[in-house]
C-alpha cells in the first residue's frame, strides 16, 4: 500500500470530508492521527486525538511525526460584514489559517528529515472565488491558499509537496447547518437555498459526496504526486470556469 509505514494527521476528522480523508488514508496504509473536538470512533489504523484548534498551545502539542498532513477542520458563519461577530471572525481564522500554519511548522522538520512529506490543505471554491456574507471563511481560505504555496516553495528541496483541494458544495453537516442562515441573509425560503444559492455557481448541478473529495485528494499522496506542488486542484463542478 502506498502509505504503509507512514503516519498521517487529519484535522476535523470526525465528520464530513475529514472523516472520508482519514478512512482513505488508513485504507492506503497510513496510521492516522484523527484530530477533532470530539473523539473520532476508533477504527483500524485510526487513532483519535481530541484537540480544539482554537487552542494553539494544544495544536503545538499534537504529534510531529507526520508524513501526510491534511489541514481540513473548518466552520462556516453566514452574516453580512457589518453584523459579523469579530470574535467569531477571529475563531474561524484561527481554526482555518493559524492552526494550519502551526501544524505545518510543527511537522516540516520530520518531513525534511525523511526527505518526503505531503501537505494537503482542504481549501474550497471559496479559496479562489468570493461569495457575499462569508467574510471570515473566504478570507481564511484565500490565506490558506497563500500558506500552501509558500510551503510548496520551501518544501520542494526536501521532497515535501503542498497543495490545496478546492471542492464546490459537499454534502456535509457544515453545509446543512448553514441553510437557515443563508435563507435569512439572502431573504429566501430555506427549501430554495440549495438550488438558488449553492447550485447557482456550478455547471454540474449536484452536491459532491465527501468520499469523492478523498478519492480526488489521494492523487496528492499517490505514486504520481512528487511533482504536483503549489497548485489548487479544483473539484468545483465548473464554478471557476466562469
Ligand atoms: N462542505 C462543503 O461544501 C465544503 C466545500 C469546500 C470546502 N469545504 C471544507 O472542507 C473542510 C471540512 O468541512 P466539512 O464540510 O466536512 O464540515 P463538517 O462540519 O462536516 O466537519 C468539520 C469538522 O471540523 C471540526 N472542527 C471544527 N472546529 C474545530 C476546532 N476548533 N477544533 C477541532 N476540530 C474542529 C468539527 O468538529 C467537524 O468534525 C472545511 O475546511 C471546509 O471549509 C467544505
Amino acid at each position: 500500500m502506498t502509505l504503509s509505514g507512514k503516519k498521517a494527521l487529519v484535522t476535523g476528522a470526525a465528520s464530513g470530508i475529514g472523516a472520508a480523508m482519514a478512512h482513505r488514508l488508513a485504507a492506503d496504509g497510513a496510521h492516522v492521527y484523527a484530530v477533532d473536538l470530539v473523539a473520532v470512533p476508533a477504527a483500524e489504523g485510526i487513532e483519535p486525538l481530541v484537540c480544539d484548534l482554537t487552542d494553539l498551545d494544544a495544536v503545538d502539542a499534537l504529534p510531529a511525526d507526520v508524513d501526510v498532513l491534511v489541514n481540513n477542520a473548518g466552520r462556516q458563519h453566514v452574516s453580512p460584514i457589518e453584523d459579523f461577530d469579530p470574535a467569531l471572525f477571529h475563531a474561524i481564522l484561527t481554526i482555518m489559517l493559524e492552526a494550519p500554519f502551526r501544524l505545518v511548522r510543527r511537522v516540516l522538520p520530520h518531513m525534511y528529515a525523511q526527505g518526503w512529506g505531503r501537505v494537503v490543505n482542504v481549501s474550497s471554491a471559496h479559496g479562489l472565488r468570493a461569495s457575499p456574507f462569508k467574510s471570515a471563511y473566504v478570507a481564511a481560505k484565500h490565506g490558506l491558499e497563500g500558506l500552501s504555496k509558500v510551503t510548496a516553495l520551501e518544501g520542494a528541496p526536501h521532497g515535501v509537496t503542498s497543495n490545496c483541494v478546492n471542492p464546490a458544495y459537499v454534502r456535509t453537516p457544515l453545509v446543512e447547518k448553514q441553510i437557515a442562515d443563508q435563507a435569512r441573509a439572502h431573504g429566501i425560503p430555506e427549501d430554495q437555498v440549495v438550488e438558488q444559492i449553492m447550485l447557482t455557481p456550478v455547471a454540474v448541478k449536484r452536491l459532491i459526496d465527501p468520499a469523492e473529495v478523498a478519492e480526488f485528494a489521494s492523487v496528492l499522496w499517490g505514486p504520481a504526486s512528487a511533482s504536483i506542488t503549489g497548485v489548487s486542484l479544483v473539484q468545483d463542478g465548473g464554478w471557476t470556469a466562469h
